[in-house]
């Protein structure tokens, strides 16, 4: 038996264990950190990213970066996923949770040199995270979350790090007037669904122009010419099955044997697509969206009757238009009633750049609002559509859970200073962790001070001093280059936003650095498709070699 060779992986699978695992991943979430710390903050730079068909990008966002990237290794894969849930969660705080986490594993990797083993981190860094989250909940500020202004320094806040930030007053308002727009009173609060503020974007025109729309955008066009193209105080058909003639399902032969039967035909043809555009007419619409498609006999009959009418609308598209006109879809035109009918002031096809559009606007109290960004170029308009993004989602954060932080590495060098003190507390080797923790969070103060051209020791040491002397809300001014109190200056955070920094960026760091064997298939020939007349299992394989 001796010598027998026992062969348990496919051929070709690469393993790597114990230290040597845990370097390579660590490495690999701390070069994922670094690459995105330098955009972190007002002060950041931004990053052009280039895909595979030479498309560029050009972004400050976190989440996007790391998208972009299209990295490979396992663990650096969990890094972009840390961003990803950020974005997910709240929508801001994405560069800050990959760089946290990063610190945390660089940190992990100089106690594993001093021989801590990785469980004793791990559990330290849980403890230090739990305690942050205690620490956090005490600091945060509690706020009205319908006071526009405070809604506005947080949106600024997001936008200052932004292509945007020369317009962020405006833009800042515009996202605080949309969530407050479609935001849903409960008992204890507000209930906010992102979904309902629509962003589209169309190139051409200036940032400036970028407007809030109470009501939707529709990136499509009036389907008949002989349509109006203008309608005021419009009726609107909202309906889901189509004005055609539908197709039997099963085939039909019809034999014709002379002309009158062909047109007897078509005439019957006719007659059922007129009485469809009759039904709307008689219940009043004076506009029909529809989300699937018009024939064009019930074009040329809704032309006759006056009605605008848009075809192929998207199902989403018909959801909005529900909340901001407060119709019903009808899925059966006999069951189309007046009451049915969406309200909008207007209903307008307009050209927009090379494309038309139409805008149902001027909806009264509408729960579903368009933002459409304008911008000089594509890129423009996409990184501003970000940047919309995260100052909405900010302003969300705040509405649901009314409570603000300071920013500028305020909160982290707080939450760090009284970890320091927790740590006292504890014995040996865990405490070393939970300091760990406390040094990883100052990596976000630092990056600020870094990337505003400060000298991070000389700030660091003055902001912990500052948090020595009881000046909770001190934290990084990077436009006047000192330390000084952020909250006095309206730099406000939601505090959702940090507790996910420190949830998922303690989360990430725990799962890689308890991870101590990395078994990776070979890219097998099978994976794309099997090689003919050979069987499936490795078994074979193998020992052919
Ligand atoms: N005026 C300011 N002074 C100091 N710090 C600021 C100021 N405005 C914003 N910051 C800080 O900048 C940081 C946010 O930077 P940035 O928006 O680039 O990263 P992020 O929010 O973590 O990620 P992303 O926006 O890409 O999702 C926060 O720590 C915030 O407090
Ligand atoms: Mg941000």
């Amino acid at each position: 038996m001796a010598g027998q060779s026992v062969i348990i992986l496919r051929e070709g699978t690469s393993r790597s264990r114990g230290r040597e695992a845990q370097k390579a991943n660590i490495i690999a979430a701390k070069i994922i950190a670094e690459s995105v710390k330098t955009s972190l903050g007002p002060k950041g730079m931004d990053k052009m990213l280039v895909d595979g068909f030479g498309d560029v990008t050009i972004t400050n966002d976190g989440a996007t970066i790391l998208d972009e990237m299209e990295v490979q290794h396992p663990a650096a894969k969990m890094m972009v996923e840390v961003a990803k849930t950020q974005d997910d969660e709240v929508g801001d705080g994405t560069t800050t949770s990959v760089v946290v986490a990063g610190e945390l594993l660089k940190k992990a990797e100089e106690l594993i040199d001093q021989n801590v083993h990785p469980t004793v981190i791990v559990d330290g860094y849980r403890a230090a995270s739990t305690r942050a989250l205690e620490i956090l909940d005490q600091i945060a500020i509690k706020v009205d979350p319908s006071d526009k202004n405070t809604l506005r320094k947080v949106a600024e806040v997001s936008l200052a790090s932004k292509i945007l930030a020369e317009y962020k007053t405006p833009m800042a308002d515009l996202a605080v007037n949309a969530i407050l727009q479609i935001a849903e009173k409960t008992v204890d609060g507000f209930n906010v669904d992102i979904d309902d503020v629509k962003v589209e974007k169309k190139p051409g025109e200036a940032l400036t122009d970028t407007v809030l729309i109470k009501g939707i955008v529709l990136d499509k066009e009036v389907v008949h010419p002989g349509m109006p193209k203008r309608i005021e105080d419009a009726k609107i058909a909202l309906v889901d099955s189509p004005l055609e003639v539908e197709k039997t399902e099963f085939d039909a032969k019809i034999n014709i044997e002379n002309p009158e039967q062909m047109k007897a035909f078509l005439d019957e043809e006719e007659k059922m697509l007129k009485s469809m555009v009759e039904k709307i007419s008689k219940a009043g619409a004076n506009v029909l969206l529809c989300e699937k498609g018009i024939d064009d006999v019930a074009q040329h009959y809704l032309a006759k009757e006056g009605i605008l009418a848009v075809r192929r609308v998207k199902q989403s598209d018909m959801e909005k238009l529900v909340k901001a006109t407060g119709g019903k879809v009808a899925s059966n035109l006999d069951d189309l009633r007046a009451g049915d009918l969406g309200k909008a002031q207007l209903v307008e096809e307009r050209k927009i750049a090379d494309d038309k559009m139409v805008f149902v606007e001027g909806c009264k109290n509408p729960k579903a609002v368009t933002v459409l960004v304008r911008g000089g170029s594509e890129r423009l308009v996409d990184e501003a559509e970000r940047s919309i993004h995260d100052a909405l989602c900010v302003v969300r954060d705040v509405v649901r859970d009314p409570r603000v932080v300071g920013g500028g590495g305020a909160p982290e060098a707080e939450i760090a200073r009284r970890l320091r003190d927790y740590a006292q507390k504890l014995s040996g080797k865990e405490q070393l962790a939970v300091l760990a923790f406390a040094e990883a969070l100052e990596s976000v103060p630092m990056a600020l001070a870094e990337n505003a051209g400060l000298d991070p020791i000389d700030i660091m040491v003055q902001l912990r001093a500052a948090h020595e002397k009881g000046q909770l809300w001190a934290g990084v001014d990077v436009f006047d280059g000192k330390v000084a109190d952020l909250r006095e200056k309206g730099v406000l955070e939601p505090h959702g936003v940090k507790m996910q920094v420190i949830k998922s960026a303690a989360e990430a760091a725990g799962m890689i650095l308890k991870i101590d064997d990395v078994i990776a298939a070979a890219k097998s020939k099978e994976d794309r498709g099997p090689p003919k007349g050979k069987e499936e299992g490795g078994e074979e394989g193998a020992s052919e070699f």
